[in-house]
């Protein structure tokens, strides 16, 4: 990261500032750039005008205001993009000396082919802090109680498998829990495996049988305390595609739940309080903040990521 600072390193690794560069990101989906005038979208600070070219390639280039001054008179910065699999990735580099060395990760195929569902809402917070609603295990109990969903008095005590995999972690394929109705109306033997990859991708594989159902999480840092997340629900299960129209809407109830709390918690969050981390339902949280001071060293130092997270089997209750 040739021409960056001790101090913006040091402000990158604090939780709850600074951004992971040298990444790619979720812009946009393919859909939202069918047609029409090119989109104006701040991703990490940096404002971009993202459109389509005259060959339908998509392109990122720096969004320049009335009264910015071009550096260098080179005109607006081009940002690498890569359209794959539905979505728009942005090449997101401090340095635009910095030209991505790899391509876009490859996310899970979506059981049939294509997502049925994509659903996003901005959530009022550093991306760190929409990461950590992401892998909290425990607040499920309490911010998503609702019937159709699980009971909050069914809460006991569970162990999970988990182990370094990639930029990330996975807890294990297993069975899921007995106390929620959701993989219930899946029938048969369901089993569930919960994977994340930075900088900040979430996503669950449930297989029954021949059949898939999943949901992934993509989390878009758009500025220090804006995050948007790009909810997508895939499957190849009837009974999913039948109950389409209600899942939307239990999708979207889930996220505005999470943005209810996170907008609650926001005002506390802007003076950066330092993080309490507790037991073993936080070690995922805790695992992130490794992950994210490693990438951090990994791209100052010039070599490969070593994976900081060691296979471990964690216990809580929700
Ligand atoms: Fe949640």
């Amino acid at each position: 990261m040739s021409g960056i600072g001790p101090a913006e390193v040091a402000h990158d690794a604090r939780f709850g500032e600074g951004f992971l560069w040298d990444a790619w990101y979720v812009a946009l989906t393919t859909q939202a750039l069918r047609g029409g005038p090119p989109r104006a979208l701040t991703l990490l600070g940096e404002q971009l005008r993202i459109g389509r070219n005259r060959c339908g390639c998509a392109y990122a280039v720096q969004d320049l205001r009335p009264g910015d001054d071009p550096s260098g008179g080179a005109g607006p910065r081009r940002f690498p993009v890569v359209e794959q699999q539905g979505f728009v990735w942005v090449w997101m580099s401090r340095d635009r000396a910095v030209a991505p060395d790899e391509p876009p990760p490859r996310l899970p195929e979506i059981a049939s082919g294509r997502p049925m569902l994509v659903e996003q809402i901005d959530y009022p917070v550093h991306v760190d802090h929409a990461i950590l609603g992401l892998v909290d295990p425990a607040h499920g109990p309490f911010v998503h109680r609702q019937w159709w969903w699980r009971r909050g008095a069914t809460a006991h005590a569970k162990s999970k498998a988990f182990r370094p995999v990639g930029r990330g972690f996975m807890m294990l394929r297993h069975r899921p829990s007995r106390n929620s109705n959701a993989y219930a109306v899946l029938g048969g033997a369901p089993e569930t495996e919960i994977h994340f990859q930075l900088p900040g991708l979430r996503w669950e594989h449930v297989f029954i049988g021949r059949r898939e159902v999943l949901s992934l999480s993509i989390m878009t840092p758009l500025t220090s305390d804006l995050t948007r997340m790009t909810q997508v629900l895939g499957s190849s299960h009837p009974v999913v595609t039948l109950l389409q129209p209600l899942l939307r809407l239990a999708t979207r109830i889930f996220l505005r739940q999470d943005a209810r709390i996170m907008r609650l918690q926001a005002p506390a969050l802007a003076d950066h309080p330092p993080m309490l981390w507790v037991g073993d339902a936080d070690q995922q949280a805790r695992w992130y903040v490794r992950l994210k001071r490693e990438w951090i060293a990994c791209r100052r130092e010039g070599r490969e990521f070593r994976n900081p997270i060691s296979a471990r089997t964690l216990h809580w209750t929700s």
